[in-house]
């Protein structure tokens, strides 16, 4: 089922952490957050909504998402384990900076001692990192490629470790409509193919759109959606737009064989060879 502005947006967070920041522009003009104030809104209400205890990051760039999720904790007030894994070490805008390098910014001169953990991963991929992060995770925000195979693949990877009814927030949603690049619907594929109760608040922002469809979601996980995890699977025979390194793709290969059945390992294998 999908839900149509069922998220209370809430613009705090962002508004109370976000002067308090270095200032980030790249040489191309690009800033952070890499989210508009009405996309980082959403992602801080669905964080007020459900209040989740152990969070995951999948896709950190300067950090200045990480620092808005953690103030949004620090509101809420509750204790909390949040994790941060991002496949650079360095922050790709601006290698002279690590990953994440607002949100160490935040952590040490901003919120002083947090009410929660956080820990960084940096220069690793998901499966590299997931069983020391371990399970019980009831919320997570994928933002890394998105173009295919991109988040599927992580979503895939993180599935047996969340709970029951964890959260999955999706950034770039609509971003292959939106930004140059046709190729960038890893997020939008993924949003289509899983089971899951649907989150979308329509925005009216026509600063940035002509449309109402938003370039943020999020997917509530049930049972259906494990056992309906053939379609994320299936949904990998698309087209690649990129191809990782032998290395990533038998990472995730090895890790799926811990936790699929071999035929849906037998279509990942094939969608590699496809895209070969
Ligand atoms: C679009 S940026 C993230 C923007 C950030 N979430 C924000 O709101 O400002 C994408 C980040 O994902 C990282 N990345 C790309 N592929 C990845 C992967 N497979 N696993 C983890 N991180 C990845 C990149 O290094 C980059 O830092």
């Amino acid at each position: 089922m999908i839900h149509l502005n069922a998220i209370p947006l809430d613009f705090e967070p962002r508004r109370k952490i976000l002067p308090k920041l270095p200032e980030f522009v790249s040489p191309q003009g690009y800033r952070e957050p890499e989210m508009s104030e009405f996309e980082s809104s959403f992602l801080c209400g669905v964080l007020k909504k459900i209040r989740p205890k152990k969070i995951l990051e999948v896709g950190i760039a300067g950090g200045a998402t990480t620092a808005i999720i953690l103030q949004t904790l620090e509101d809420i007030g509750a204790p909390y384990e949040m994790h941060s894994v991002d496949a650079a070490a360095k922050f790709y805008r601006d290698p002279s900076k690590p990953s994440g390098f607002l949100a160490m910014f935040a952590k040490e001169k901003i919120f002083g001692e947090l009410r929660g953990t956080h820990a960084f991963h940096l220069g690793t991929y998901l499966p590299q990192v997931i069983d020391g992060i371990g399970g019980d995770i009831d919320f997570v925000i994928l933002d890394t490629v998105h173009s295919m195979p991109g988040e599927g693949l992580d979503f895939l990877a993180v599935l047996p470790y969340l709970t029951d009814n964890a959260i999955v927030v999706l950034h770039d949603v609509a971003f292959n409509q939106i930004g140059k690049d046709v190729n960038a619907h890893a997020t939008t594929v993924l949003f289509s193919s899983v089971t899951a109760e649907k989150f979308l608040n329509f925005t009216m922002d026509f600063n940035s759109t002509k449309f109402n469809y938003p370039n943020i979601g999020a997917f509530q996980i049930n049972q259906q959606t494990r056992d309906n995890i053939e379609n994320v699977f299936l949904s990998l025979i698309l087209r690649w737009a990129y191809m990782p390194s032998q290395g990533e793709l038998n990472l995730y290969l090895g890790h799926y064989k811990k936790h699929y059945p071999k035929e849906l390992c037998a279509i990942y294998i094939e969608a590699i060879k496809m895209n070969l």
